[in-house]
């Protein structure tokens, strides 16, 4: 398979390029700056070419434009928009709205660019996957403890972008779904989650495995349950 997945440099992406480069796959890993991911290359210089460097800020159309062109005409089987951002945590009375903005831009818009930028490879493709990494934090109904105004908000935007793309492309055989990754040891997870990185993505790729088409449109987690939008 060919393989594109973004926000590569460290993180839960980082994990998916390993793994799926072990399993002998092409690897596309886009990364917002390829000279600060050395565990990146490290990986890469170790693939015979497999795997393959992309500089893509999800925030920037022109990056999206870019990274379609250096694919040429590769077919993309699989895409996951890996690449977010936290932003800041913040009170009611206290809110940043410039970064509640990019936190939309990268969560939301970003795998909306990168998706469309790449439908023409994905179409190409065998398998027709498009995997958006959501979060619980995106859940409407799961939402009992308040705050996070940007995550929150992005991701169920992002969850509502990903149903539109699931009920647009399902008539041409695409698999499209939100994914809850758990909460994972990674920068943004921080040391106190309980999910390390290896286990959520080995059982991510479980599941992307498995994914049949009338999963498309759902928010699923990393065990396989479907999670209430
Ligand atoms: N960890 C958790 O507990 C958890 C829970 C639920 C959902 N998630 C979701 O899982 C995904 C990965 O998170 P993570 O835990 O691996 O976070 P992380 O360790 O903070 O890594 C985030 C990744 O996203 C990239 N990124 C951020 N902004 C970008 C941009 N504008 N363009 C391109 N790449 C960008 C970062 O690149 P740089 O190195 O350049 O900053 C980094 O590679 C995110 O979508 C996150 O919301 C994580």
């Amino acid at each position: 398979m060919h393989i594109v997945i973004t926000g590569a440099s460290r993180g839960i992406g980082l994990e998916f390029v390993r793994r799926y480069q072990e399993q002998g796959h092409h690897v596309e890993a886009a990364v917002r700056d390829p000279a600060r991911s050395p565990e990146l290359a490290a990986l890469a210089a170790s693939s015979s070419g497999k795997t393959r460097i992309h500089p893509c800020d999800v925030t920037s159309d022109q990056d999206a434009r870019t990274l379609a062109a250096s694919l040429g005409d590769v077919p993309v089987d699989l895409l996951i928009n890996n690449a977010g951002i936290l932003g800041k945590m913040q009170a009611l009375d206290q809110l940043d709205y410039a970064d509640i903005l990019r936190t939309l831009d990268t969560n939301a818009l970003g795998p909306l660019r990168v998706t469309v930028a790449l439908l023409p490879h994905l179409r190409r493709g065998s398998t027709r996957k498009i995997v958006h990494i959501s979060s619980g934090m995106g859940s409407i109904s799961d939402n009992t403890s308040g705050g996070a105004y940007g995550y929150r908000m992005s991701k169920a935007a992002l969850n509502m972008a990903a149903r539109s793309m699931a009920n647009d492309l399902r008539s041409e055989g695409f698999v499209v779904v939100t994914m809850n990754p758990g909460w994972v040891k990674t920068d943004m997870g921080g040391p106190d989650a309980p999910e390390t990185v290896e286990n959520s993505v080995r059982l991510m790729m479980e599941r992307i495995e498995q994914l049949r088409p009338e999963q498309s449109g759902t928010f699923l987690d990393y065990r396989g349950h479907t999670w209430d939008w």
